[in-house]
């Protein structure tokens, strides 16, 4: 059985079809979007979340080692071009860099087959919602207080006490500062996803990628004393002395290991593999460039590589959809 959803926006009529799990009963893709406008404000004509980010483009080299496990032409070994944004969460466009909240790195890679694939990466192991009425709920939770401005305290941690799911990136992110640069950033697929190899094997992996920069966290004393926007400039003056390079490593999942949770890790000693090098060769601000009007819709994929029954895996994809067709509809 699937639900279908409709949308109408500025002209559009929007069909989107899904499974029918049993959290499309608790809540919908347009009353998440709606909350994120509830709670940050509407800025016309940009994500509902994930507003506030730049543009980027580079190649990925794929590494012969991945070829066992899939059959994507991602990992032919050829330069595939990649088309990239890094954001700050949250739809507040103002938001300042210190901000302990997650960071994102999305990446469209344009296939040797003409087709397209996308990872929709942030910069926490785990995401902080096993199913979407946890995230929703932690929307709704940070409305800002009508008396102050600000959430209110109460009702965050009310929504940490009544959802433990929740905890584990809450923690993350509390223990880590965020990053000087985008260049010093690890970023996590976070989902379990499927490979495909030539011959029809199918593997569970979990992919993620590291800085070959390092990765570093800004001291306490420097999360003061920055100002609120330099993610931006120091990622085009990094890309203006080179390129930022990342290592893609996949981690093969045994038996047992969660596949449909995105807040529970692998135990550690899972063997891993390097499956390429993402190279980022220029950077600029979001207007009018490449990756403005794409939508990094984390379930477009090429042949080799499939997703996995996660419900907030699926749920992104009409959630993408509708904050997209408002902000193409410059809504
Ligand atoms: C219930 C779960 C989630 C919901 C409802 C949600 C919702 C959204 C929405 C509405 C956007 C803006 C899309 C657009 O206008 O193009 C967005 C962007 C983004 N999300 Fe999510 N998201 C969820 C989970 C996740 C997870 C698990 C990850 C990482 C694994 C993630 C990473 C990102 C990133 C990196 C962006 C920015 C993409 C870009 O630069 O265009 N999100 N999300």
């Amino acid at each position: 059985m699937n639900t279908t959803a409709r949308l109408t926006t500025a002209g559009l009529l929007i069909t989107l079809t899904m499974p029918a799990y049993a959290w499309a009963e608790e809540v919908t893709a347009d009353q998440v979007v709606g909350a994120l406008e509830h709670t940050f404000g509407v800025t016309p004509g940009e994500r509902r979340n994930h507003t506030k980010g730049m543009c980027a483009t580079g190649e990925f080299v794929g590494d012969s080692a991945a070829r066992a496990y899939s059959s994507s032409p991602l990992f032919t070994g050829k330069a595939v071009p990649v088309v990239a944004r890094f954001s700050l969460s949250g739809g507040n466009p103002r938001v300042p860099d210190t901000a302990k909240s997650a960071r994102g790195m999305a990446l469209e890679f344009a296939l040797p087959d003409g087709g397209k694939q996308h990872m929709t990466m942030l910069n926490t192991p785990m995401f902080g919602a096993a199913v979407p009425q946890t995230f929703y709920d932690m929307i709704v939770a940070m409305q800002p207080d009508p008396q102050t401005g600000k959430p209110n305290p109460d009702k965050i941690k009310a929504f940490k006490q009544s959802h433990p799911d929740n905890l584990g990136q809450a923690e993350f992110l509390s223990a880590n500062n965020p990053p000087p640069s985008y260049a010093n950033s690890a970023f996590y697929g976070i989902h379990t996803f499927k490979f495909i190899s030539q011959q029809g094997k199918v593997t569970l992996v979990r992919w993620r990628f590291v800085p070959q920069d390092g990765e570093k966290t800004l001291s306490d004393e420097e999360m003061k004393t920055r100002p609120a926007n330099f993610l931006e400039p120091a990622l085009i003056e990094r890309t203006g002395q080179g390129p930022v390079k990342w290592d893609m490593l996949v981690t093969l999942g045994e038996t047992g290991d969660p596949q449909t949770d995105p807040t529970k890790a692998w135990p550690a000693d899972r063997k891993e593999f390097k499956a390429g090098t993402l190279s980022i060769t220029a950077a600029m601000p979001q207007k009018g460039a490449a990756c403005e009007k794409i939508n990094f819709d984390p379930l477009v994929m090429g042949k080799g590589i499939a997703a996995t029954d996660d419900p907030i895996l699926y749920f992104r994809s009409p959630a993408y959809a509708f904050s997209f067709a408002k902000r193409m509809g410059g809504i």
